[in-house]
């Protein structure tokens, strides 16, 4: 067999990923046909995946991922040939390896017909009811970390790349959208193609479809969502080209065409997706102020620190999050300024040191790069990722310089673009670059003790905070016994708030009150000041915050407030059994992604 240039490039270094069962060392896709039909009646998704192949050495079989789907049939597309085809014993959150007998033949391109289960994990399918005008279904997907596979038969690991092409069907009315381009759109047939000319992970794959309205908001970016959002979610986001061009301005040119996002139901489990071209996006983003837009440049940062290179396997994800989170602060500095990044920098460093508090049982846990094999990668998404791998890039940039840094940055994107990269490599690169002239700063900066050792290294940078020093002065009179309306809290921005928030002192009900009589949290409409105040009500058992507790749980799917406060509601004896009855009744309405962090929160046996 004749093994081009391009094969070997494909091949390279390509490390184990411990969660596929694909043969990616024999053999792999680089372009995908797909064809949807989307059933909302059954909740089933009825597709055929045809792949394009690439092979390293001759070899007997292809074996991708699966997870809860039928396969129909499996050929040759050419010919029309069937092949034979087996699938191995379920694994938990790995699914079934789909092995392909090849026939001795090396086939350039293999057809899959299958069906999806209503119970598919990347899915999840919402009756009219569940939607704002309550009048057509809707679907969508999220594919990452290993959920690809619950919908598409492919090889799901972070290190194989694909374009793709696809056509969908859906019942007439239904507003079919992809992260790609949308080549063609006859809602009346109910017919739509799109096409990813850019190589990209199956984790990136996605699609939404229902009653879905689009508002341009620059030549490049613009906003889907149901019809009593738009308009809002529109003004919330105007800042969307901005943030485009503060990137560019620092790692070189956008490289997807367009970055339009979709806001969907409430139940979406995560605040955004970075899927290219088509961010998804949590509608407890719309504050109503713009105060929460960080989350979008989280998602935009994303279209370099992840998508354009991308982490190898889950368990180098701090390299995807950890960049991007660096890069959201960033971002916001260009658009809002230095104190507000610094505001937002301390409050992750915050969320950072409570994570490694709580992981003290279990501190390898709080390195860098981890071990997943034999863990759902889920396991890795945690403040380590994020803010660790921040907090580490920080360290880089404050002991070189930006403008060095940036220049290395700037060339990592370039150089290793529309490819994979695993925590070796990266180092690699960082003590070829950044170290070459001073290699006695890699042990000063502690770069082996961020990566590969626990905790927060002494070397973290604090920069200075302004605006959080009026939250600490308000704290400090606060415990000084000044009363809530005494204090200096005007022209607060959100961050302040919930700085505040977070670092009051242990409350009784009666300060609890005072406080909410002063600045009305429980009634507040901004998710993230909600979220925050309700943590503290519990363990203060301040009861007038629990109705609009019992709303906002019951109101959205966001599992980052959700599996917080369940989890400090079950803490309690007391407030046990309500946390019970009101999963009881919001669990049918939670993504699967959701329910399967919660249910063991809750004790619930389905
Ligand atoms: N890519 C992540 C979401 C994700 C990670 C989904 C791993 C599934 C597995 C996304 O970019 C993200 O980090 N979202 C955050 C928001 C962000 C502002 C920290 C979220 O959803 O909370
Ligand atoms: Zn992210």
């Amino acid at each position: 067999m004749f093994i081009s240039l391009l094969s070997l490039m494909i091949f390279a270094d390509r490390p184990v990923d411990p969660h596929s069962f694909a043969n990616t060392q024999e053999v792999v896709h680089d372009h995908l046909d797909l064809k949807f039909k989307l059933d909302f009646e059954a909740k089933v998704i009825h597709g055929t995946a045809t792949l394009r192949l690439v092979y390293a050495k001759p070899t007997q079989q292809l074996v991708l991922d699966t997870r809860d789907l039928i396969i129909d049939r499996v050929f040759e597309p050419v010919s029309g040939e069937n092949l034979s085809f087996e699938l191995g014993p379920e694994q938990a959150y790995l699914g079934r390896a789909l092995k392909i007998d090849l026939g001795g033949k090396q086939p350039q391109q293999v057809a899959i017909s299958y069906h999806s289960q209503p119970q598919a994990a990347a899915l999840q399918w919402l009756a009219p009811s569940q939607t704002t005008s309550k009048k057509l279904p809707f679907l969508f997907t999220q594919s990452q970390a290993i959920l690809a596979r619950t919908w598409i038969p492919c090889m799901d690991s972070p290190g194989v790349r694909v374009t793709f092409n696809a056509s969908v069907d859906a019942p007439k009315g239904i507003r079919v959208i992809m992260g790609a381009k949308h080549t063609q759109e006859d809602m009346g047939k109910g017919h739509f193609e799109f096409a990813m000319p850019y190589s990209i992970p199956p984790y990136l794959i996605a699609l939404a479809a229902g009653e879905l309205e689009f508002k341009a908001m620059s030549k490049r970016t613009g906003v889907y969502a149901e019809p009593a959002v738009v308009e809002k979610a529109a003004w919330e986001f105007a800042d969307a080209e901005k943030m485009i061009e503060a990137t560019e301005s620092i790692y070189g040119p956008y490289d997807w065409e367009r970055w339009d996002i979709l806001v969907l139901p409430p139940s979406f489990p995560f605040g955004g997706m970075e899927n290219p071209m088509l961010t998804f996006a949590t509608p407890t983003v719309i504050a109503g102020d713009r105060s929460l837009v960080s989350l979008l440049a989280h998602e935009l940062a994303h279209s370099w620190s992840g998508n354009l290179v991308t982490n190898a396997t889950w368990n180098d994800f701090w390299l995807n999050e950890g960049t991007t989170t660096y890069t959201e602060a960033r971002i916001m500095e260009v658009l809002l300024g230095p104190d507000f990044a610094n505001m937002h920098r301390a409050l992750g460093q915050q969320d950072l040191r409570e994570t490694v508090q709580d992981m003290s049982k279990s501190p390898d846990d709080t390195h860098l790069f981890l071990n997943l094999k034999d863990r759902d990668p889920d396991d890795g998404m945690t403040d380590i990722a994020y803010e660790k791998g921040a907090n580490f890039l920080t360290v880089l940039e404050h002991h070189f310089g930006r403008e060095k840094w940036d220049a290395f940055l700037k060339n990592y994107f370039r150089s290793n673009a529309f490819s994979t990269i695993t925590t070796e490599a990266f180092l690699k690169q960082l003590k070829e670059g950044l170290f070459k002239d001073h290699p006695e700063d890699w042990q000063k900066l502690k770069v082996e003790d961020w990566v590969f050792g626990p905790g927060i290294p002494d070397n973290l940078v604090q920069t200075s905070n302004p605006l959080g020093k009026a939250t600490d002065e308000a704290l400090a009179a606060l415990k000084a016994g000044k009363a809530p309306a005494e204090l200096e809290t005007k022209g607060w921005i959100t961050q302040q708030w919930l700085d505040f928030i977070r670092n009051l002192p242990e409350m009784d009900n009666g300060q609890m009150k005072a406080l909410d009589d002063a600045f009305n949290f429980s009634k507040s409409g901004n998710s993230e000041i909600l979220f925050a105040w309700v943590m503290r009500a519990i363990p203060a058992d301040y009861q007038a915050a629990y109705p609009a507790m019992e709303h906002f749980l019951t109101h959205m799917g966001r599992r980052k407030f959700l599996k917080p406060i369940y989890q400090e509601l079950m803490k309690h004896e007391r407030t046990q059994a309500l946390a019970k009855s009101i999963y009881a009744k919001a669990r049918d309405g939670y993504h699967p992604i959701s329910v399967t962090s919660l249910d063991p929160v809750l004790d619930f046996k389905p």
